[in-house]
């Protein structure tokens, strides 16, 4: 196809091309020549496991023909229409998310990727409600547009303050594990330590001023900033303090959608309902690039008589929507949400067992197939692995006995994501686990005797 060897893609990838989160001089890519399953290729032959899906988003498995044949037909046919056209996969997808998303969400608005999926619905809250603040929490990452940027809550954002979008007010997780409010209490139950959250959450709002808020805007399952599991009765709870005060509720399911949890929606677990629900990654499993923000019929008709200001050349792409809907197609046809919640046991399972046996596991925590392992360097003073916002020696060591070992996942600061691909069979868990298992003596060595 190109005029490129194997052995050119390294070099001529590393002279002419920028990396994105990366010192430049830093970067060791993999070259990747094929994938399929739950697997990927060097260009010397090397297997990788595909344990994060990529980048948390092959949930239905690589190379799978039924949505690459899609993509091929809806190129032949009609490769691009513009925006404000009207085409086949734009109709039919509309449909089909109305049908999978939960209550009446029933209106989507296509984007290219997650972060200008959460820029959009910012934008709807801030214009359907009339305020401008939003309050999302500080375990969080909604991307890296400047608002996405401004809402997320992590250390990416503190990068490039203070020129981030103002209006943005950052409240605590629920995070069982370290939570600042249980230090003296850790065994408190679980619907007080919900109270206390929501209430911290509440307080938080009075002085903010209710009148001043258009969104809360929370990852339902915290991603990269931990797999935090909200307690039952914390989204329920977040869900009545929106309706007590006139603020929208916005859920960033563009990591936890897609059956990752074990349900298509992770709200879905709660039953709670968001007025604005935004997607990506699994939504096309990665094989071309999309976003949407799902709202209600409220949100919708808001707009009905007024311009909604906003939009880019490639929303609505057709070769995308095309790509989503055959990978909707492919969940529905393989199960593969029922499949991820079934395997959500034995993958947690796995995981206890492996903290059992390694006095450097702190925690494990998984809902579906999503899950965690907290490195510590003391189980007692829960003394991570690796710094907030930095790595280590043990840490650096443990990715790469992984990755030598052809297990691939993604490890961020002290803790280590279990993202896997939703068609994973048991054997090929356990294949991922029996490295880990090695994998973790390095950081057993770092604990404290
Ligand atoms: C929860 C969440 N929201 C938003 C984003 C941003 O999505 P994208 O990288 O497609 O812009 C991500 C990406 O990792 C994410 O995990």
């Amino acid at each position: 196809m190109y005029d490129i060897s194997d052995s050119d893609i390294l070099p001529l990838s590393l002279e002419h091309t920028f990396w994105t989160w990366s010192a430049q001089a830093k970067v060791d890519p993999i070259p990747v020549a094929r994938a399929q399953g739950v697997y990927f290729w060097d260009v010397d032959g090397k297997r990788y496991l595909d344990l994060n899906s990529m980048v948390m988003c092959v949930n239905i498995g690589h190379g799978d023909q039924r949505v690459i044949d899609a993509i091929i037909e809806q190129a032949r046919q009609l490769p691009f229409a513009g925006p404000p056209m009207a085409t086949k996969p734009r109709a039919a997808l509309g449909k089909l998310l109305t049908e999978i998303t939960p209550g009446d969400l029933d209106r989507f608005l296509f984007t290219l990727g997650g972060a200008d999926a959460n820029e959009n619905a910012i934008k709807l809250a801030r214009a359907y409600t009339g305020r401008q603040k939003i309050l999302a929490r500080y375990r969080s990452y909604h991307g890296a547009t400047a608002g996405a940027m401004a809402v997320t809550g992590d250390p990416r954002r503190v990068s490039w303050e203070p020129n981030v979008m103002p209006g943005v007010v950052h409240f605590l997780d629920p995070y069982r594990y370290r939570s600042t409010f249980h230090r003296t209490n850790p065994d408190i139950s679980e619907t007080d330590f919900c109270h206390d959250y929501l209430n911290h959450l509440e307080e938080i709002i009075l002085y903010e001023g209710p009148e001043t808020i258009a969104a809360i805007l929370i990852e339902t399952v915290t991603g990269t900033n931990g797999v935090i599991i909200p307690p039952d009765g914390y989204l329920q709870g977040v869900r009545d303090l929106c309706d007590r005060y006139g603020i929208l509720l916005i859920a960033d399911e563009v990591m936890s959608g897609f059956g990752r949890t074990g349900k298509w929606f992770a709200v879905e677990h709660w039953n709670v309902v968001p007025d604005l629900m935004t997607m990506a990654k699994g939504l096309t499993s990665g094989y071309a690039p999309l976003g949407a923000v799902a709202m209600r019929p409220k949100i919708a008709e808001f707009f009905d008589q007024r311009t909604y200001v906003g939009g880019l050349t490639y929303n609505s792409h057709p070769i995308s929507l095309a790509a989503a809907i055959a990978n909707i197609q492919v969940m529905q046809a393989d199960h593969l949400v029922e499949k991820a919640a079934a395997m959500g046991p034995v993958l947690h399972r796995m995981l206890v067992d492996l903290g059992e046996q390694h006095p450097s596991v702190g925690e494990v925590r998984s809902i579906g197939l999503f899950g965690i392992i907290e490195l510590v360097r003391d189980r007692r003073t829960k003394e991570p692995m690796a710094p907030w916002n930095g790595t280590s020696p043990e840490m650096n060591a443990f990715r790469k006995y992984l990755l030598d070992h052809g297990v691939f996942l993604y490890t961020h600061w002290h803790t280590a994501l279990i993202i896997p691909p939703l068609i994973i069979s048991q054997e090929q868990l356990a294949d991922g686990f029996a490295v880990l298992d090695e994998a973790l003596a390095i950081t057993d060595k770092a604990v404290e005797a």
